[in-house]
């Protein structure tokens, strides 16, 4: 059995439900957002955060999960998939999931505007139900994840980033949004709990190894459904990279910078970088801070008692590490 349907054994009915759930919850009456959101149901991803929210949700209740664990799970995945829709135009990238991404057939203009229907859906599906609670959890990384976007965009500017501010981007970007799904998975079945803040931290830890995992991916060359090689051109510098500057000699690292800076389109030096920062052990120092924020967040799972969902969650840890794309 693959690792993914194993993870999915106790939340097969739930993903299953959910996913009809979260489909309904896009519903225009405009056919062009019709037309675009059924593009985006068709060419789904990992559904990786309704599985956190429903996996964390049945482990702390000890089974049971609510309509509030369903309609949460479907406003994060709207809310994910609303900054996809953004991102790639930030990050001027075409390919999504395998396919064209929706800036790329649909153009910045209509793209722009399909992440907003798909935010403000989100939102309303918490209040029009009375999630306060869960809708406070999603509101605080909306927020987080748009500063994350911009702090991202300021350091690239100045090219002056260093290890903390790389993971306080990356925390802002990425990871508050799998602290979430963990919150308020826990929020959903138990509110007022300890377990909501412990789940957090939990998410959050997954969620900074999750994005130097994605960090990882942009210097390989393997079919992730996204381009790779992109991070670089759009003046990104992620670990292995900051790593590199700060141990190597003054000349490589005026050459590095002056890579990033004026010949980044450059795609022959773009591939010189990379093969720089490879040779240099940045791939392998990022692996190893990626695998101490996996063990943090294996140990706050190891102190809730043994269940078929805390093993799917410890396996779902070990995914975000070992996954393919
Ligand atoms: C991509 O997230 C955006 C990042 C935070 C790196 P995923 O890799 O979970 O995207 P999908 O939903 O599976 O396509
Ligand atoms: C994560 O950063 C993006 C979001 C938080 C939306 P990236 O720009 O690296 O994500 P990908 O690689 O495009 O999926
Ligand atoms: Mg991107
Ligand atoms: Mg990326």
């Amino acid at each position: 059995m693959k690792i993914v349907e194993q993870i999915k054994l106790p939340i097969v009915n739930e993903m299953e439900l959910f996913e009809k759930k979260f489909s309904d919850s896009m519903s225009s009456k405009v056919a062009l957002l019709n037309r675009i959101t059924h593009y985006i149901v068709n060419r789904k991803g990992k559904q990786m955060r309704p599985m956190f929210v429903f996996l964390v949700a049945k482990m702390v209740s000890g089974g049971e999960v609510n309509e509030r664990t369903y309609r949460g799970a479907s406003v994060i995945e709207l809310i994910h998939t609303a900054t996809l829709v953004h991102d790639d135009v930030v990050d001027d990238s075409n390919r999504r999931r395998g396919f064209f991404s929706i800036n790329a057939l649909w153009k910045n203009k209509i793209a722009v505007l399909v992440g907003d229907y798909l935010l403000s859906k989100g939102l309303l599906l918490s209040i029009d139900n009375e999630d306060f609670d869960l809708l406070k959890i999603i509101s605080v990384a909306v927020r987080e994840m748009s500063e994350g976007e911009l702090l991202q965009i300021e350091k690239a500017r100045n090219l002056d980033i260093t290890e903390d501010v790389y993971y306080e981007i990356i925390r802002q970007k990425t990871a508050t949004l799998i602290a979430a799904c963990c919150s308020l998975g826990a929020c959903s079945v138990d509110p007022d709990s300890d377990n909501v803040e412990k789940m957090r931290k939990f998410g959050e830890l997954i969620g900074m190894a999750f994005q130097i995992k994605d960090d990882l991916f942009d210097y390989g060359d393997e079919a992730i459904g996204k381009p790779t090689g992109i991070d670089i051109k759009e003046q990104k510098m992620t670990l292995p990279l900051i790593y590199t500057l700060n141990n190597c000699t003054k000349e490589e690292k005026k050459w590095l910078i002056n890579s990033v800076k004026n010949h980044n389109k450059n795609k022959k030096r773009v591939k010189e970088v990379i093969d720089f920062v490879k040779s240099k052990g940045g791939l392998e120092y990022a692996i190893e801070i990626m695998h101490k924020f996996q063990s943090e967040a294996l140990s706050i799972l190891n102190s809730y008692p043994e269940s078929q969902y805390r093993s799917s969650l410890q396996l779902m840890v070990n995914y975000v590490i070992d996954r393919k794309k």
